[in-house]
């Protein structure tokens, strides 16, 4: 399988891996095709994610795809990471081979997961004032 350097490259050197504690938002998002699972850890601070981490279970693809993701994610605001797509994750890592490209799915899925946390914690904060 011909991966680029980039995807090799956050195999093996994983960004922001490992469960995080106190998040303030947790997405979990899987595969129906490999059973590849991600979950996506952010602390938002002022509308900023101020911290992204993640977990994967998964190949080589799904592991960079997760890392390069929570790269994508840092300093965004929830409007941006919510504008994030699979071509971007796909771009960062300067490609993915034809029958990898599902992968990305499983991160930005996971991304709107921990989003819609956020913003489901929020209004209940919110209510409650
Ligand atoms: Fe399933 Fe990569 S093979 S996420």
């Amino acid at each position: 399988m011909n991966y680029s350097q980039k995807v090799l490259e956050h195999f093996v050197n994983p960004r922001n891996s490992g469960e995080m504690e106190n998040p303030d938002a947790v997405g979990v998002s899987g595969s129906e095709k490999c059973g590849d699972i991600t979950r996506i850890y952010l602390n938002i601070k002022n509308n900023i994610i101020s911290e992204a981490k993640f977990q994967t279970f998964g190949c080589c693809a799904a592991i960079a795809t997760s890392s390069v993701t929570t790269e994508l994610l840092q300093g965004k605001t929830i409007e941006q990471a919510m504008q994030l797509t699979e071509s971007d994750i796909v771009q960062a890592l300067d490609g993915l081979p034809p029958d990898k490209m599902h992968c990305p799915a499983v991160a930005e899925q996971a991304v709107k997961s921990a989003l819609s946390d956020y913003q489901a914690k929020h209004a209940k904060k919110g209510k409650l004032l």
